[in-house]
């Protein structure tokens, strides 16, 4: 039976059943057209393409236009899946009127369902602005890549007291913004715990545990594709760059020993048309 895709409605309908909510990254038409055909739920455009597609250290760098060309791609083969895409560093910061004037090319050229920000108190009323202006935003806080400066790396969140309260603060006020789901990177699973437990719409945790609602992997991180880092909440499903190499080095080897490409792979011409182009093309005078 062909995939049905998803909405904010059937996410939240599947937090109240305790179905758990799946999400990969994705980040062109090729791999989209792959992850469509799969049971996954919901997939992200993120900005981790400025590090799996771009190879950036990490995700400022990635501009609106950029964000915007991932998206294209992608949106050409997400027929049935739910596509959320991440507004980039700095097209949301200043304040609702710039994130609304970004958010309208993010849903008008980029076709995707529903668009990420990072931040939780602090970009609430942005959040609550896009909302009203029609358009589903999911959250992301706990480590948030985009000001991981200002968190002194890439680091676990909410491990003492009052970083865990204010985490669970943020959710709260993105929640009472009207986001429809928010993705938890990065914290003790007993503080994801508590989040799921407190608020009406889904969690999606990366690196938060268990106990969330969803959970979201990099489908670079997941299908080993990426070996520059691996952080310790990723689970490798397969060895896909292993097999690439194997694949590449049996092409090169084939091509260079004559075996590729071999009569299958090839166009043929009747010997008596091959006479006469050759016949032609010396009493032509071309050869
Ligand atoms: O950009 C991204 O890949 C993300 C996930 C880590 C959630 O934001």
């Amino acid at each position: 039976m062909e995939k049905q895709k998803a909405n904010i409605l059937r996410f939240k309908e599947m937090k109240q059943q305790g179905k758990k909510i799946t999400m990969v990254t994705t980040y062109d038409f090729g791999m989209m057209s792959q992850v469509d055909k799969t049971d996954i739920d919901m997939i992200l455009v993120g900005d981790s393409a400025a590090n799996t597609m771009m190879g950036y250290d990490g995700t400022v760098q990635i501009d609106l236009d950029t964000m915007l060309v991932f998206c294209k791609a992608v949106a050409n083969a997400a027929k049935h899946t739910f596509m959320v895409a991440d507004m980039p560093f700095m097209t949301y910061e200043i304040g609702p009127e710039q994130a609304m004037l970004n958010a309208g090319r993010m849903i008008r050229e980029g076709r995707a369902d529903a668009l990420k920000l990072e931040g939780g108190e602090r970009i609430a009323n942005t959040v609550a602005a896009l909302v009203k202006a029609g358009i589903p935003v999911m959250g992301h806080i706990g480590l948030t890549p985009q000001s991981a400066a200002q968190l002194g790396g890439f680091k676990v969140q909410g491990k003492s007291l009052q970083s865990a309260k204010q985490i669970v603060k943020d959710a709260l006020a993105l929640e009472q913004a009207g986001a429809f789901a928010i993705v938890l990177e990065a914290i003790p699973s007993p503080v994801a715990k508590i989040i799921t437990e407190s608020v009406h719409v889904p969690t999606i945790g990366i690196g938060a545990g268990y106990n969330c609602d969803g959970q979201v992997l990099v489908i670079h991180d997941l299908l080993g594709l990426f070996d520059r880092y691996t952080p310790k909440f990723v689970k490798r499903y397969a060895n896909l760059g292993e097999d690439m190499q194997k694949a590449l080095n049996t092409y090169a080897s084939e091509v260079r020993d004559g075996v590729f490409p071999d009569e299958e792979h090839s166009f043929s011409m009747s010997q008596d048309l091959v006479e006469q182009l050759t016949t032609e093309l010396h009493d032509d005078g071309i050869l």
